[in-house]
């Protein structure tokens, strides 16, 4: 079985070898609030990335709550010259969890031309400030136990094992 070490490794070298050589630098790269106005440009980016879990209308209704969110929005874009290339999609919530208000990112997703370029830290990053001018003081996501790259992904930004408990029952 290969370890964490090993399959990070083979991850990254898979990851740069999908992508092709777009090369963008730092400040080329805008992290901005998604908008209304943005929807109809993130179908189109969702569309790019979808597989066979998702179908366009489960996308487009699933982004329409990101849209018109209850709480103030967090959600945050990554555009290079006016094209969406990835996005950190989530919310604000609390009551229904009977907890204090927190942030939780539900999903993240760069485009593979533009994976490895430090894009999806830079989204979360933006995600935990918005969190944070909104007045919550902690930010969450679920990562699988077998999703490595996830699970890098959080910690390279900062994200440690937080205070809920996920509870289970096989179905
Ligand atoms: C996961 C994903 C969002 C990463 O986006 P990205 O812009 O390439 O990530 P970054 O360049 O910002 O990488 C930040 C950190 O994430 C981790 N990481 C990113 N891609 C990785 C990979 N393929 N293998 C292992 N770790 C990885 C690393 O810790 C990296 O830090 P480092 O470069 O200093 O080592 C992107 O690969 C993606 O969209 N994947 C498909 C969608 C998906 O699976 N989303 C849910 C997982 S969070």
């Amino acid at each position: 079985m290969q370890n964490q070490t090993t399959k990070y490794m083979v991850n990254k070298a898979r990851d740069r070898e999908m992508k092709k050589d777009v090369s963008i630098t730092a400040g080329d790269v805008k992290i901005r609030k998604i908008l209304s106005e943005d929807f109809k440009a993130l179908v189109e980016f969702g569309t790019a990335l979808m597989d066979s879990r998702l179908s366009i209308d489960i996308w487009r209704a699933y982004l329409q709550s990101y849209i018109n969110p209850y709480f103030p929005p967090v959600s945050q874009l990554a555009e290079v010259t006016g094209k969406i290339i990835g996005a950190a999609l989530g919310e604000i919530k609390g009551w229904e969890l009977g907890s204090p208000l927190v942030g939780w990112v539900n999903a993240i997703a760069v485009l593979p031309d533009f994976r490895s370029k430090g894009i999806a830290k830079k989204l979360l990053l933006e995600f935990v400030d918005e969190c944070r001018r909104a007045g919550v003081r902690s930010v969450h996501m679920i990562a699988p136990k077998e999703d490595d790259v996830r699970q890098a992904l959080l910690r390279s930004v900062g994200f440690r094992r937080g205070s809920f408990v996920d509870f289970e029952i096989k179905s």
